[in-house]
């Protein structure tokens, strides 16, 4: 299939135009055009295979063969295309959240010296989480393409919409090469100056909840390799203008060396680390790596290796975002249901339920709320109006099956 979005020209076409100019293109191919009888669209390549749905243009199922050579679903989602707007708890599981991921301070920004108040949907409406309540990933996206390795989802989000200044039109294509899932998503604003901001918004359990030992994530090792730094929050997680030092050893240290994620959660300085009374991690960690010299993202190494001692299971995640979230899933309870591909049947000491620090969100992004953080000057980076270049984000999660790490573990947890 040819590059989707080299073109800003395409990203200008209507859909109809633009499913007409694909559709008369040889890209749909062998099994891949069919939707499953479950709504689900799947793409395989060597080593991985995928099920998304149109619904937040949204990951559902993603499968990898662990250390013994078995395959695991290593991410949450539902069993069926139809589930996911029935459900109101909406976690955002797989997603784009937009058109800005993350928390608005206040439901409100400027741009030009106009304010804009965009619909609060957390806190009792005291901030807007993922573009408000009914952000992207609320919605179902058209699929445009689709081939036995790829698909593309497009969405025109009209003028207003959760009260953000102009249209936008959005492409998201997901890709499989061999042991590699590769994002690329890009918006163009067409009408007005408006801020964008998108992510991937997955989570991990690396062992499918198969895990006989845990039915929880804290065992993963994860290594944020250039996050010395992250962003300060206050106690709704808001932004509040500090940029503060990971310490070497500190909780927040995931730079120096990799670290299981559950190393720290009896350190004092953990609660209260992801907001009020809370313990664990949902922070954005900067990502910093131009002070190397001019770089190539698909060169320079992972921003991010996630890990599972257990499955074996490891994943590189390279993108050219410049700033990470860490989700470690406190705010599970044991309410959502796990997938029919993972954990365990007939076998009532495992819950089939995802437990609280049962998974882990990743998001690739940029500074979070940085629209009203002008002093972090990166107006650049998430505002964008008619004539401007598309707004672009790319991602390649890379699928390893880590031996010295299971070495390490086993005796422990087999
Ligand atoms: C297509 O699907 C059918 C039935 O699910 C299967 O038997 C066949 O192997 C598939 N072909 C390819 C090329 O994937
Ligand atoms: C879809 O999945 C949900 C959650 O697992 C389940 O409750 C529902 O019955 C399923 N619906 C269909 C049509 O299979
Ligand atoms: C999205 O599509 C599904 C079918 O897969 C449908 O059940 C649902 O009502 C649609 N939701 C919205 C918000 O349009
Ligand atoms: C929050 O936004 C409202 C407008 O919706 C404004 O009146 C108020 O001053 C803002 N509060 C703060 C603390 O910025
Ligand atoms: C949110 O706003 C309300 C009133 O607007 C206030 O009472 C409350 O304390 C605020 N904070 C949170 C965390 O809900
Ligand atoms: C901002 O938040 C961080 C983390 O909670 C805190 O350490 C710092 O004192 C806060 N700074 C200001 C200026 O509010
Ligand atoms: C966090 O865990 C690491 C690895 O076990 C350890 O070296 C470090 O001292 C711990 N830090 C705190 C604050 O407990
Ligand atoms: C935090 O915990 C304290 C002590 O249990 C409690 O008094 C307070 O209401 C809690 N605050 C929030 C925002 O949950
Ligand atoms: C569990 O979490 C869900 C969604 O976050 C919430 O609606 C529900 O009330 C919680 N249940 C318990 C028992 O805390
Ligand atoms: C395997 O995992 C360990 C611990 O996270 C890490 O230090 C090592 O670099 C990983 N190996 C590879 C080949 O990535
Ligand atoms: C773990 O160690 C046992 C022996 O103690 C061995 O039989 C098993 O194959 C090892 N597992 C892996 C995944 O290497
Ligand atoms: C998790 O790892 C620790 C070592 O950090 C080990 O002692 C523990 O047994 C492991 N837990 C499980 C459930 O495998």
């Amino acid at each position: 299939m040819p590059s989707v979005l080299s073109s800003a020209l395409f990203a200008l076409l209507p859909c109809t135009a633009f499913a007409q100019m694909y559709g008369s293109l040889p890209s749909i191919a062998g099994n891949g055009s069919a939707v499953m009888p479950n709504g689900k669209y799947q793409i395989s390549s060597e080593g991985i295979r995928a099920h998304f749905i149109p619904y937040g243009a949204s990951i559902s199922n993603l499968f990898i063969a662990d250390v013994h050579g078995v395959e695991r679903d290593i991410v949450l989602g539902f069993d069926n295309a139809s589930y996911y707007s029935i459900d109101r708890l909406h976690p955002h599981l797989g997603g784009v959240p937009g058109r800005y991921a993350n928390r608005i301070k206040n439901s409100t920004f400027s741009i030009d010296g106009i304010t804009y108040n965009v619909l609060p949907n957390e806190h009792n409406n005291n901030d807007t989480l993922h573009g408000g309540p009914n952000g992207w990933d609320w919605r179902n996206w058209t699929v445009v393409a689709h081939t036995v390795d790829s698909i593309t989802f497009s969405l025109v989000d009209p003028d207003g919409m959760e009260g953000f200044p102009g249209e936008v039109i959005s492409y998201v294509t997901y890709t499989l090469t061999p042991y590699q899932w590769h994002i690329r998503m890009t918006a163009l604003a067409t009408t007005k100056k408006t801020p964008i901001m998108l992510s991937s918004h997955t989570y991990w359990n690396l062992d499918g909840f198969q895990n006989p030992a845990t039915p929880l994530a804290l065992n993963h090792s994860l290594f944020l390799p250039y996050s010395g730094q992250r962003v300060g929050c206050d106690g709704i997680l808001i932004p509040n203008g500090t940029i503060l030092p990971n310490q070497p050893y500190s909780v927040n240290d995931f730079w120096s060396a990799p670290k299981q994620i559950g190393a720290n959660m009896s350190a004092p300085e953990m609660y209260g680390n992801c907001g009020t009374n809370c313990t664990g991690y949902d922070t954005c960690y900067l990502v910093n790596r131009a002070q190397d010299g001019p770089y190539d993202w698909r060169a320079k190494g992972p921003v991010a290796q996630l890990a599972s001692p257990w499955s074996g299971i490891q994943v590189d995640v390279y993108t050219d975002q410049e700033a990470f979230q860490i989700y470690s899933c406190g705010g599970q309870n044991g309410t959502l249901a796990l997938k029919e591909t993972q954990g365990f049947f007939n076998d009532s000491s495992h819950p089939r339920t995802v437990q609280k620090y049962g998974c882990v969100v990743m998001e690739v992004e940029d500074w979070i709320d940085a629209i009203n953080q002008p002093e972090w000057q990166r107006n650049k980076k998430q505002i964008f109006g008619p004539g401007d270049d598309p707004y672009v984000l790319e991602a390649t999660y890379e699928f390893s099956v880590n031996r010295t790490l299971v070495n390490m573990f086993n005796g422990t947890m087999h």
